[in-house]
């Protein structure tokens, strides 16, 4: 069996989650279940946890920078706001920690053209004018696997989307540790799961919810008040079909999974137990649950994060105070791989 085939050498490794959130505005009930609530709960679990704002991903499409600057701010506040703990786990932000793009050009030289070319997330934001994209977001994947390879993080809780991602991040440890004789980078494990692995956009239950919508309707966000969460609920596509009282019955009707997956996320419900609750409602009355569950989980949260934002030189200071925690982990990491490539 060759070195590269070995299977995930993540036992020498301490538990260590890893994960980070694009600044790029306008958070959706998407990140909030698929990402940031589930980084809420690992911080309860055995790990240590590390969670980036990762502003240097953000300007592989161009910033303006003080909106930038604002919504890096905005998206740190909403972590804390959904429940992450600073003294239970590190935030902080991507540029504040200089391991990260030093170890991603490493990683750019570890990765290989025809893995980059496979990313479909590359294609899809680059659309059809792939020849004016940045050259950071074809790189962009050797950057994340770089935010997560200087912690030796052997957990991270993403949405699917993100699933090649950590597939090439993989492939980047693999050939190192092959590369260099080594047995130093961990196989990440993708924690990705649950009910809202992937939140759907309201108004066609095949595309994903996203930020990136031009329809505002076709997603909820983190600052929404009680009125919009409520209408667009309202507005939200449904079939003419009743609620089963089984998942099989959600087979086929991507709308209705996705509204009774949102609301089971949101109560830390499985759907079987959702779909025993409401089998045999018609949506019109079971929008209102959905509407009564989603104000209740959202409205405590962007009131917090309208509180943070508050006091800036509060947040900054945590987000520096995490910056230091995430260098004292990242520096010998990055020295170590200095020293294994025979530089500096
Ligand atoms: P992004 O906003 O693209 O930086 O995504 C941040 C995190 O939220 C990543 O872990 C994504 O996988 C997750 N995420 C984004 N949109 C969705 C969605 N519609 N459903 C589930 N997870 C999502
Ligand atoms: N690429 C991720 C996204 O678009 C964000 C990200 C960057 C990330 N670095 C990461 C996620 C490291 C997990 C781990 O959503």
């Amino acid at each position: 069996m060759s070195k590269a085939s070995k299977p995930a050498p993540i036992g020498k490794f301490k538990k260590r989650v890893f994960s980070g959130v694009q600044p790029s505005g306008g958070l959706t009930l998407g990140n909030y279940l698929g990402a940031i609530k589930r980084f809420v709960q690992m911080q309860d679990d055995d790990f240590e946890t590390i969670y980036c704002v990762v502003d240097l991903h953000a300007i592989t499409v161009w910033q303006n920078p003080k909106i930038l600057r604002q919504n890096s701010r905005e998206l740190a506040a909403s972590f804390i706001a959904s429940g992450l703990d600073p003294t239970k786990s590190i935030l902080f932000n991507q540029s504040a920690v200089p391991a990260h793009a030093q170890l991603g050009w490493v990683f750019n030289c570890v990765a290989r053209m025809g893995w980059m070319q496979r990313m479909t997330q590359f294609k899809d934001k680059a659309g059809k004018n792939a020849q004016n994209a940045s050259l950071g977001l074809f790189g962009y994947p050797a950057l994340m696997a770089a935010d997560i390879l200087a912690y030796h993080a052997t957990h991270v809780p993403v949405g699917d989307d993100q699933k090649q991602h950590l597939e090439l991040t993989r492939d980047i440890a693999i050939k190192f540790n092959h590369d260099y004789e080594v047995d130093f980078f961990p196989i990440t494990e993708p924690v990705i799961g649950g009910p809202a692995a992937r939140v759907m956009s309201l108004r066609d239950g095949t595309k994903k919810m996203s930020k990136s919508d031009p329809s505002d309707l076709s997603r909820i966000n983190m600052t929404d008040n009680s009125d919009l969460i409520a209408n667009k609920i309202k507005k939200a596509k449904t079939d003419q079909h009743g609620l089963p009282s089984e998942p099989k019955g959600l087979e086929g009707r991507a709308e209705a999974q996705n509204l009774v997956s949102i609301y089971a996320a949101l109560g830390n419900e499985s759907i079987e137990n959702v779909l025993k609750e409401i089998g045999g409602k018609q949506f019109s009355e079971f929008k209102p649950m959905l509407v009564e569950r989603a104000i209740e989980v959202l409205s405590p949260i962007s009131r917090e994060m309208a509180r943070l934002m508050q006091d800036i030189p509060q947040l900054d200071k945590l987000l520096d105070d995490g910056a230091l925690k995430a260098n004292l982990i990242s520096e010998p990491i990055l020295q170590k791989t200095f020293d294994i490539i025979g530089v500096r």
